[in-house]
């Protein structure tokens, strides 16, 4: 089957679709005061920094008098980015306070960086590139990120060679646990996916569900020759269009959280954030925290990144779908009706 690549207005499309929310771009520890990064948002090149009060700032990675990298700057002892050409400086709201080259003289206000919002929540800095949206939205919430009576675990972003949506619906998808991974949770005994219904909850740009399933549990000894295993109630909520978590519940454990965000740097780059919350009963090392978790983003990636065509086929009457995939569907639905565009698989 030949498969049809997107539209340049396809690719226009996705990305003003996706404007008006906030996405990820670095994990708050990785942004250091006196330091520049540069980042990559739905393909526009930004700069961050810190002002002079710690906040994160974002601007165009571009200098508004010559077009340099201003990530190739550095910020001064007042929080400001100075660009490394003609060392013009710029505050986190892109007002330029100084031209080296005109001592004393006043600065047009003509002379600005384009500056965006950006905020520090949950161990993440997070962007809003639509000004309008950014004064009315947040980012989606992060269980239990800001209870004293939790913490909360930020692991190192892996970077996947797909589109932001196929992520995401992989990490809602219940039908493969089995199936892909069968060395670390999944139980290859059981295929069948529990009876579980998605609830749409349009105001909230969300979508929850709650299922049952019998893990594989690896850190017990295996049972006549059979993995161990035991039951976990599983609740979901997907934040649109490219968050979701899951929060575990084992039978005399403390519940906890895994929040998987993307970082749509381009259409078809996606590096995805990893946070975990537990209860300040409940310890784990860094070590321990990747070692469960990034075995199994690894075996999704590679199932992943080869899936065709590269983005998710929003037209629920492309590719089929089964009873067990009542959240693909409502996935797919969702994105429709925030305007992301489908691309329809080619004929013949
Ligand atoms: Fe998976």
């Amino acid at each position: 089957m030949r498969v049809q690549p997107a539209t340049a207005e396809e690719i226009e499309r996705f990305y003003d679709a996706a404007r008006s929310f906030w996405h990820p771009v670095a994990r708050t520890d990785d942004l250091l005061a006196g330091q520049t990064m540069a980042v990559k948002l739905l393909a526009e090149d930004l700069v961050l920094w810190r002002n002079a009060q710690g906040m994160p700032a974002v601007g165009d990675d571009i200098c508004p008098h010559r077009g340099t990298k201003l990530s190739m700057g550095t910020v001064t002892g007042d929080g400001c980015l100075q660009c490394p050409y003609h060392l013009f400086e710029f505050d986190s709201d892109g007002a330029c306070t100084k031209i080296p080259q005109l001592p004393g003289k006043p600065i047009s206000p003509k002379v600005r960086l384009g500056t965006y919002s950006a905020v520090d929540y949950a161990g993440l800095v997070w962007v809003c590139l639509d000004t309008n949206s950014a004064n009315s939205t947040k980012p989606p919430l992060v269980p239990r990120a800001e209870d004293p009576g939790w913490w909360l675990y930020a692991g190192e972003p892996p970077e996947w060679n797909c589109q932001a949506p196929r992520m995401i619906e992989n990490f809602l998808d219940l039908a493969h646990f089995g199936a892909i991974h069968s060395a670390n949770f999944g139980n290859p005994e059981v295929h069948e996916v529990a009876p579980y219904k998605p609830v749409t909850h349009k105001g909230e740009n969300a979508i929850t569900f709650e299922v049952n399933y019998l893990a594989r549990y690896r850190w017990a000894p295996e049972e006549d020759g059979k993995p161990a295993v035991r039951p976990i109630h599983y609740r979901y909520r997907c934040d649109l269009p490219f968050a979701s978590w899951i929060e575990t519940n084992v039978e005399g454990e403390h519940p906890y959280y895994t929040f998987a965000v993307c970082q749509p740097v381009s259409v078809d780059q996606t590096k995805i954030y990893w946070l975990t919350t537990f209860t300040n009963e409940v310890h784990h090392s860094p070590e321990e925290l990747d070692k469960g978790f990034l075995p199994f983003f690894a075996e999704d990636q590679a199932i992943v990144e080869q899936q065709r065509p590269e983005w998710l086929p929003l037209d629920v009457s492309d590719e089929l779908h089964m009873p067990f995939d009542k959240i693909s569907v409502a996935y797919r639905r969702a994105l429709a009706e925030l305007g992301f565009p489908t691309i329809r698989l080619a004929p013949g």
